[in-house]
Order: C-alpha cells, then sequence, then structure tokens
C-alpha cells in the first residue's frame, strides 16, 4: 500500500483517535448495537452515490481540540456482490487525497463491516450501520471500531447538499445525545469547493 494511502487510513481509523486517546483516557462506552436504530427497509441502490459529511460526532471527537473540521465527502459504490466501494476524498495538506475501502453487507440490510480488516493494523472489528435516510436528502450513519482493545464510536450526518436543515442538524445532535455523547463531542464541517465537488 502506498505510504500516502496508508497514512490516510490511519488518520481516519486510527491517528486522530490515538492522540484523542492519550489526552482522554476514559473514553465514553459505545452503546450495543442493539441500541442503535436501523433504518427499516434499507434500499442499498437509493443508498449510492456522494454524500458530504455535513456533521461528526463520537466519542474520540472532541470540539476543543479538533478546531474546525473541513467538509469531506464520501461515496458509496456497489459492486456485484452486493457490497459498497466507499471513497472518502478529503483536503488535506493542500491537496485532494482519497481514501478506499469496503463495506461488506451483513446479516441485516443497512448493516455492514468493513471488508479485508487485516489490511488495518490495530483494527479488531469495523461496523456500520445506517441508521437512517430519506436518501436524498441526508443519512445518518453508526460506525463502531475496536482498535487496540478500544470502542470508538461515531456517527455522520451526511447530505446530499453541504447544508442541511437547521431541523436536521438538530435532530442528529438529539441522535448523538440519544448515544451518551455530549455538545463537546460533536461537530458540524466548514464547506469548501475544492475536491469535493466532483
Ligand atoms: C471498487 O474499487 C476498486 C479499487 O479502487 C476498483 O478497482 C473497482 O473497479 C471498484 N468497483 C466498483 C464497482 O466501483
Ligand atoms: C504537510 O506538508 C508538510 C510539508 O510538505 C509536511 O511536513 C507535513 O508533514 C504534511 N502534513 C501532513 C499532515 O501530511
Ligand atoms: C426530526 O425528528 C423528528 C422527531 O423524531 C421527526 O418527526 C422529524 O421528521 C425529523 N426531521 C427530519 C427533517 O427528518
Amino acid at each position: 500500500m502506498a505510504l500516502g494511502l496508508l497514512w490516510l487510513g490511519l488518520t481516519l481509523l486510527g491517528v486522530l483517535e490515538i492522540q484523542a486517546q492519550d489526552s482522554t483516557p476514559d473514553l465514553i462506552a459505545a452503546p450495543h448495537l442493539r441500541k442503535v436504530p436501523l433504518q427499516p427497509n434499507f434500499q442499498e441502490d437509493q443508498f449510492q452515490g456522494k454524500w458530504y459529511v455535513v456533521g461528526l460526532a463520537g466519542n474520540a471527537i472532541r470540539k476543543e481540540d479538533q478546531g474546525q473540521l473541513t467538509m469531506y465527502a464520501t461515496t458509496y459504490e456497489l459492486k456485484e456482490d452486493h457490497s459498497y466501494n466507499v471513497t472518502s476524498t478529503l483536503l488535506r495538506n493542500g491537496s485532494c487525497t482519497h481514501w478506499i475501502r469496503t463495506f461488506v453487507r451483513s446479516t441485516r440490510p443497512g448493516q455492514f463491516e468493513l471488508g479485508s480488516i487485516k489490511r488495518y493494523p490495530g483494527v479488531q472489528n469495523y461496523r456500520v450501520r445506517v441508521m437512517a435516510t430519506d436518501y436524498n436528502q441526508y443519512a445518518m450513519v453508526f460506525f463502531k471500531k475496536t482498535f487496540k482493545k478500544k470502542n470508538y464510536f461515531k456517527i455522520t450526518l451526511y447530505g446530499r447538499t453541504k447544508e442541511l436543515s437547521l431541523e436536521l442538524k438538530e435532530n442528529f445532535t438529539r441522535l448523538a445525545k440519544s448515544l451518551g455523547l455530549s455538545d463537546d463531542h460533536i461537530v458540524f464541517s466548514v464547506p469548501i469547493d475544492q475536491c469535493i465537488d466532483n
């Protein structure tokens, strides 16, 4: 794997959280999957395409340390075996970086696991669950991973557009809080034009 890609993979999966881990040894406990809503009757084809990451909340996200979160985009493409190619595009250090991974369909529609997990050192478990979506406007997605024996979780507020209504953002905040996160663990991203527009 190219070093840049590896680095980026580590950033998204780990480094940010390793730093958080040093300063916050006590992570808010990740909710059991049973407690996390699942979008009923999930439509895998309609969920495809590009989503802007409008909001992010998680037990390793700290508004204080994080500063501003630059908006990034994540694109889901269905493969023949019903898993998704998932590509995130981020502006890093003035250039566009892509990070590609596979989400493999799990037993329940709307629930996925990270494919080829052995390629990600330290990651023991990685689950994804689409909590709610209307497919053409917003989605809220839950991610939970065990990394070096610690349990991390986050939820993303995805938008088909860079701006979402106040009501959706409030609903996202409420959902994050229902999973045990406080305001300090919830951030909204700053829209940009570079990298994520095409
Ligand atoms: C998924 O990603 C791989 C690696 O980038 C690529 O080779 C493949 O064509 C993609 N498949 C689809 C269906 O997009
Ligand atoms: C950004 O670029 C500078 C100079 O090329 C480099 O020293 C630094 O490590 C890079 N930062 C990241 C986060 O890649
Ligand atoms: C926000 O949440 C409320 C209560 O769950 C729901 O009735 C409403 O439809 C949600 N709004 C949007 C835009 O999804």
